[in-house]
């Protein structure tokens, strides 16, 4: 039988694959052969694009910010959130939200500061001004507006839904979406893993932020932040430092990598891979990179998740590693250190990664440091991994020129073993695109 998942979350078991391998079709899931496709035009498509942005980041929870951002009562960052400007703030009173930056009055934007602390927002074309509430403050010579005229009303607006889970903000743009609660499904598992690392489950987002613009499709940077089977042949270099710094990373038996991991399907087109950890964690177990004055201090930080949380949790937090995809474009990768980053699409061949530091609020100034020099040295925009990956998948870019020659890009590795999926098999990966299918595919919405 030949399954094709065309987008409505029904597969059609019909025809076989090169009838249905037509443009219109992107995602296409043969089970009798073992194959799992994706139509490279999804990669290069500007109406393929505007589809996303309507049934994806119109649709699902899109990761705002997170609650440490916002220490202080009018606190404020500017981001954009699904292409629309976003001012991420904790009001007068404590509240966190997330309102349209967008004056009522014309238009312009209120807030242009990328962060700060303000009493109001203040539009400077012709005056309105804002409470950091979001309720309109004061408007000049308002006395020549009708009778009618509401001023109350002026107010600006928030996003439709906003919620939070363990700090981690999402705003909504449908307002009849589910609970983010709901949607997160298996996420919030790995998302509790990070959080446990502090003793009093706070953690904060690390001053600093790393920008960077990669001439590629946003989705093939979801694909990478989960895929293991590049690790071997795009990071050799990382590879080599490692082994040069005294760490193990033979090939385990029948294995790519040192050790054994998984790849994960976390429902919803959630995703995470998770593996018993090689490269060490600064947070919780030494390896030799680190030196050896570090170790009593990453022993001590052992015990104490030991005493907290048990010899079995403990071992849970301290000695796997996971990168995780919280669907569509949410990556938080806990591994030598804790990224959390999200991209968005500026154009089909481009997009904007944003990616922040997270720890435990209660570091020390020397665990800050070995864990702001692990968040450089592997997924800083110069460190030993993220220029390898940017390379890769601005090369896959420029391939996807040929995609009417050449249209179709395999992502099978893994069928076939339905009892475990490897991190270096594209099981893992396939979730992300079946998702994607149902979305884009699936009924206009
Ligand atoms: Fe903001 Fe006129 S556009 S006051
Ligand atoms: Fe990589």
């Amino acid at each position: 039988m030949t399954t094709v998942y065309n987008g409505n979350g029904h597969s059609n078991g019909h025809g076989n694959g090169s009838q249905e391998r037509n443009q219109e079709r992107y995602i296409v899931e043969d089970l009798e052969n073992l194959t799992f496709s994706v139509h490279r035009k999804v990669f290069v498509s500007p109406e393929i694009l505007f589809d996303e942005e309507r049934r994806i980041f119109d649709k699902c929870w899109i990761y705002v910010g997170h609650a440490s951002e916002l220490k202080q009562p009018n606190d404020f960052r500017t981001r954009q959130v699904a292409g629309r400007p976003v001012i991420f703030t904790r009001d007068k009173q404590g509240t966190v939200r997330a309102l349209l930056n967008v004056c009522r009055h014309r238009g312009a934007l209120v807030c242009r500061e990328r962060e700060g602390n303000a009493r109001q927002f203040y539009c400077i074309y012709h005056g309105w001004s804002y409470n950091t509430d979001g309720s309109i403050k004061g408007i000049p010579g308002d006395d020549a507006y009708p009778p009618n005229f509401d001023k109350k009303s002026k107010g600006l607006v928030p996003v439709p839904r906003l919620e939070h889970y363990k700090d981690f903000y999402f705003v909504n743009f449908d307002k009849d979406a589910p609970d983010l609660h709901t949607y997160l499904a298996g996420a919030k598992d790995y998302i509790d893993l990070v959080v446990d690392q502090s003793p009093s489950g706070r953690m904060e987002i690390i001053s600093g932020v790393q920008e960077y613009d990669i001439k590629a499709n946003w989705k093939l940077l979801v694909e990478n932040s989960v895929d293991d089977y590049h690790l071997v042949t795009t990071h050799s270099t990382w590879l080599n430092y490692m082994r040069n710094s005294g760490v193990n990373i033979t090939p385990a038996k029948g294995h790519m990598l040192p050790t054994k991991g998984f790849g994960i399907d976390l429902g919803n087109g959630h995703l995470t891979t998770d593996n018993p950890n090689y490269r060490g964690r600064p947070v919780a177990k030494w390896i030799s990179v680190y030196g050896e004055e570090a170790k009593a201090d990453i022993d001590a930080i052992r015990k104490e998740l030991v005493t907290r949380l048990g010899e079995q949790r403990a071992a849970r937090v301290a000695d796997t590693n996971r990168n995780l995809c919280v669907f569509p474009n949410l990556v938080i990768n806990d591994g030598s250190s804790v990224t959390v980053r999200n991209f968005y699409p500026v154009a089909p061949d481009r997009m904007r990664v944003t990616a922040w530091a997270l720890g435990p609020v209660e570091e020390t100034e020397a665990q800050r440091a070995r864990r702001l020099h692990a968040f450089l040295t592997f997924y800083g925009p110069g460190g030993f991994a993220t220029p390898d990956d940017v390379a890769a998948l601005e090369l896959a870019q420029q391939g996807y020129a040929a995609w009417r020659e050449v249209p179709w890009t395999d992502l099978s590795r893994g069928m076939g073993n339905s009892q475990e999926q490897l991190a270096t098999d594209e099981g893992h990966l396939r979730v992300f695109w079946r998702k994607w299918s149902e979305l884009v595919e699936g009924k206009a919405a």
